[in-house]
């Protein structure tokens, strides 16, 4: 196939940027996005020219590093995918297709498609924790919970932190990303010692950063790769109207 890219560069965060055309020729059907950029980045080097900076890590859909905009939806056209495992099959021969890195105010373009996200890791620091005694793994078995909880909570769990949400969100809100790491340790026995506090410090330090509030279009759940659903931002709710309720 040959495709016709429209890529965002910035050369920094302080730069303007701008969307730049290339030409990826002899795509094979078979190729990942990312591995069709990389195809783009090797002609740009043998041309002399700067590649194109772009995240990528685990590049099977675990480690949500991989961050691109791909024709206006975060991790492209498939549902519950992330942009990694989306293959050059999805496209037609000559094609136009745009790439962007996310956009919102708490993720500042590093370099072109690059993202900083440490925002995300302030949320995470702010709350995502569990008050644990140190020592030996405890036995599987020690702490019994009901099978629907540790499902809800796996399901939460399955977060990957990529930030998809966020960049399909109008108001640019962490809610889906918060209200699965507060679902995931509201349902288990291990996260209940800072409950309360967990939700209020969380969504305060989203705040902080720029996060917007959410007004239930759905976008996040639409874009998820991991298909969290948006009845965790409800539970996330419930947990704050709560804690501010009943903590003094
Ligand atoms: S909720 Fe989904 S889209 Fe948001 S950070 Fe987690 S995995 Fe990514
Ligand atoms: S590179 Fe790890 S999820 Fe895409």
């Amino acid at each position: 196939m040959r495709l016709n890219l429209k890529i965002w560069r910035q050369t920094g965060p302080n730069a303007a940027g701008r969307m730049e055309d290339y030409v990826a020729d002899h795509v094979s059907p078979d190729m990942s996005f990312l591995e069709m950029l990389d195809v783009v980045n090797e002609g740009l080097v043998k041309k002399g020219e700067e590649s194109i900076a772009f995240d990528s890590d685990c590049r099977e859909g675990i480690c949500g590093m991989c961050s691109l905009v791909v024709n206006g939806v975060p991790h492209g056209p498939d549902r519950g995918t992330t942009v990694c495992q989306l293959h050059m099959r999805r496209f037609k021969d000559g094609d136009t297709i745009t790439v962007e890195p996310w956009r919102a105010k708490a993720f500042p373009v590093v370099k072109d498609l690059v993202v900083d996200r440490s925002s995300f890791d302030r949320i995470i620091a702010a709350g995502g924790y569990v008050s644990v005694n140190c020592g030996g793994a405890p036995d599987g078995n020690a702490i019994p919970i009901a099978k629907e909880m540790s499902d809800l909570a796996m399901d939460a769990a399955a977060c990957i932190g990529c930030g998809a949400c966020v960049a399909a969100c109008k108001n640019a809100s962490a809610h889906l990303f918060m209200s699965a790491k507060i679902s995931h340790l509201a349902l288990l026995p291990q996260g209940q010692i800072e409950r309360g506090a967990r939700v209020v410090a969380m969504i305060n330090q989203a705040d902080a950063d720029g996060f917007g509030s959410c007004s239930n279009e759905g976008e996040c759940e639409a874009v998820c790769p991991k298909e969290i659903p948006i009845s965790n931002i409800a539970r996330m709710t419930r947990e704050y109207v709560k804690s501010v309720l009943t903590r003094r």
